[in-house]
């Protein structure tokens, strides 16, 4: 089965995805019956290209031969490979999650699969555009949003089925706890920061890190996705790194605790949804205080089977870009599961 993507966006994720997939294609032909091939390129200052052959991702060079981000899902559409995929990796924007969400929107409505690691599609619209892809019988898919290619949508999805889920807390920003790692350990703020920038883990704008919209926006995805909540990464009560977090983080270790950026949600009585994003003092025997570095964890609160505790210990482009792998790899499950339904029905 043959697959054509176009990515739209082409940054750090982008190439290390594209990288990915050639690769490991042998594998997925062999364990998936799958040819993936990136057909169309769409950045936004760096050109873009379109590439009904497919491109060679070691002689890649962009122009501006391809059109924008719509022009080539439109191309997209009329492809005849057997599935055609929209691969969104844009910048984050935290204040309505756009462009990325007009992208998801216009490859569903052109009959497109759309896979993104981008955290705005969830953190601001998930409800919809997950009922538009129900509608037009494409996915939705954007695992690497949280944690990375940690599986924590598809853990719930696949293998929760019963299972409610009352609530969360975790530590989900590598680069913040990164720095309060190093803070710990007397270093200072800005050399942490810059490491995390070098192995392009930090946002584009790093400030997302570190004033904690990156960890309020993977919140208000957890939320959505999980709980039904349908908040945005602005009700989410949020207070970031400062100054004083040096401070705070040698005082919080010198009384036997650690401070940690901690994201959480929960269900009131009420029924609303509570969510917040902070530094917290945690004691040093809670699983999020032995977090160092990039590690991150998440601690889902359920009602069948108390909490579940899903750890990363090092976070990394690739593990982002197999995320994308892993959201393509199910929707050619999903094909497979249809094709299989209808020849039983038949
Ligand atoms: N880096 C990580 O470790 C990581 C981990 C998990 C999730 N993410 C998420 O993945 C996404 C990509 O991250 P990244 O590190 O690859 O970012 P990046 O290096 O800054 O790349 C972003 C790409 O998006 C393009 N772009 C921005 N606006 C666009 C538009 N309107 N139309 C077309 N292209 C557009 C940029 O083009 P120009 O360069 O031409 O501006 C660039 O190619 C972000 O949403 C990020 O939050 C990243």
């Amino acid at each position: 089965m043959r697959a054509d993507l176009v990515l739209i966006g082409f940054g750090h994720v982008g190439r290390r995805f594209l990288r990915l997939l050639e690769e490991h294609g042998a594998r997925l032909a062999a364990d998936h019956d799958l040819v993936c091939r990136a057909v169309g390129i769409s950045t936004r200052r760096h050109g873009s290209l379109w590439r009904p052959e497919g491109i060679d991702g070691a002689v890649v060079a962009l122009a501006d031969g391809g059109g924008s981000a719509i022009d080539l899902i439109d191309r997209l559409r009329a492809s005849t490979a057997d599935l055609r995929v929209v691969v969104e990796t844009t910048t984050l924007d935290i204040a309505a999650g756009q462009p990325a969400i007009d992208h998801v929107r216009a490859a569903i409505s052109a009959g497109c699969h759309v896979v993104t690691a981008n955290k705005g599609p969830a953190a601001f619209a998930y409800a919809p555009l997950h009922a538009e892809a129900e509608r037009a019988g494409v996915s939705f898919l954007f695992e690497g949003a949280v944690m990375d290619g940690v599986p924590i949508f598809n853990l719930v999805r696949e293998t929760l089925p019963a299972v409610n889920v009352l609530g969360f807390r975790g530590v989900v920003n590598a680069t913040t706890n990164h720095i309060l790692s190093a803070l710990e350990d007397g270093e200072a703020f800005g050399p942490a920061l810059a490491r995390m920038q070098a192995l392009g883990i930090a946002e584009a704008d790093p400030s997302l890190d570190v004033d904690g919209w990156d960890a309020a926006a993977k919140t208000a995805a957890l939320a959505n996705v999980l709980m039904d909540a349908r908040i945005t990464p602005q009700t989410v009560e949020r207070t970031g790194l400062t100054e004083a977090s040096g401070a705070a983080a040698l005082s919080a270790v010198e009384r036997g605790k650690r401070l940690r950026l901690v994201a959480a949600a929960r269900r009131l009585a009420d029924g609303r949804i509570e969510a917040r994003v902070g530094p917290v003092e945690l004691s040093a025997d809670d699983l999020l205080a032995g977090l160092r570095g990039q590690a991150n964890a998440l601690v889902l609160q359920t009602d069948l089977l108390g909490e579940i505790a899903i750890c990363q210990l090092d976070g990394s482009l690739t593990q982002t870009a197999y995320a994308l792998l892993s959201d393509v790899v199910t929707i050619r499950r999903r094909q497979r599961e249809k094709g299989s339904s209808r020849s039983r029905s038949t």
